[in-house]
């Protein structure tokens, strides 16, 4: 198995790309702490998965939850090998001159203070060991822009160029930091785009594979950058995205 014996941590496993993730992960052999807001919900996914899920409700905004989440998870399980930066908001949809204060600091701090924090709290352990990889869920929103999604798309931009920054810094200490920047997937946060058959029409108009992607297909490449087969791949953002910022 390709995880064998690794700790990995999932933000936002409850659903959609986290919980795809956590299943590969976990089918994979390693240990994988789940987080999300509700722990009913965790339970939940953790008793349908097959493999060592463990379900531990976190909100990645609030600083003093996150530390706690670490601790917990490290004095229980031991220190983390694998981090996934992957839940996410967007509830600052909407023309950019109506975004206010607080969608502004929201979209922040749950999208992006929360990975700053994490690495903060996880890579230290992992530099002194000498080895770890972390992954960030970007979106090709952060590699152009976003009609009304301002601050979905900044986030994620922020995201990326932190992703390489980290690289640059972790690398020399045996830490691999790496984005995914996916286009469509199913799920509920994407729902806006793919309900609406119109919608969902125009996108893949423009998408050479001629359909949605499924959370799956993301935890797959999110697999090939935990485990130790491409040691050498470090500070890239790799688009899976059916093609559809080639158009
Ligand atoms: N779907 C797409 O088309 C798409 C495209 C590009 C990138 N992405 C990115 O992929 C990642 C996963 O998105 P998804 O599509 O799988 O979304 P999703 O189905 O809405 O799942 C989001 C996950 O994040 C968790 N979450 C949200 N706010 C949280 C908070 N404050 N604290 C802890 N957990 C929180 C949710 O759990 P609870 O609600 O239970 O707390 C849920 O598990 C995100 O980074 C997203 O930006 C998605």
């Amino acid at each position: 198995m390709l995880l064998e014996g690794k700790i990995a941590l999932v933000t936002g496993g409850s659903r959609g790309i986290g919980k795809a993730i956590a299943a590969a992960f976990a089918r994979e052999g390693a240990t994988t702490v789940i987080c999300g807001r509700k722990q009913e919900t965790l339970d939940d996914v953790a008793a349908e998965l097959d493999g060592n899920v463990i379900p531990r409700a976190c909100h990645v905004g609030k600083p003093d939850e996150l530390a706690r989440w670490v601790e917990g998870v490290t004095r229980d399980f031991g220190p983390a090998d694998i981090l996934v930066n992957n839940a996410a908001t967007n509830v600052a949809q909407g023309p950019c001159l109506s975004v206010d204060d607080a969608q502004f600091d929201k979209m922040i701090e749950v999208n992006l203070k929360s990975a700053f924090r994490l690495v903060r709290l996880v890579a230290p352990g992992m530099c002194a060991r000498g080895s770890g990889s972390i992954i960030n869920i970007a979106s090709i929103s952060g590699l152009k822009p976003q009609f009304e999604g301002l601050m979905y798309s900044a986030t994620k931009a922020a995201l990326i160029m932190m992703t390489r920054c980290y690289a640059l810094e972790l690398g020399p200490k045996g830490v691999r930091v790496n984005a995914i920047a996916p286009g469509l997937v199913q799920t509920v946060l994407s729902e806006y785009y793919w309900k609406d058959p119109a919608r969902q029409a125009a996108f893949l108009g423009k998408t050479p594979i001629k359909r949605i992607a499924q959370p799956e297909e993301i935890a797959e490449v999110a697999l090939l950058l935990a485990g130790d087969r491409c040691p050498y791949l470090t500070g890239e953002v790799i688009t899976v995205d059916g093609g559809s910022t080639l158009v």
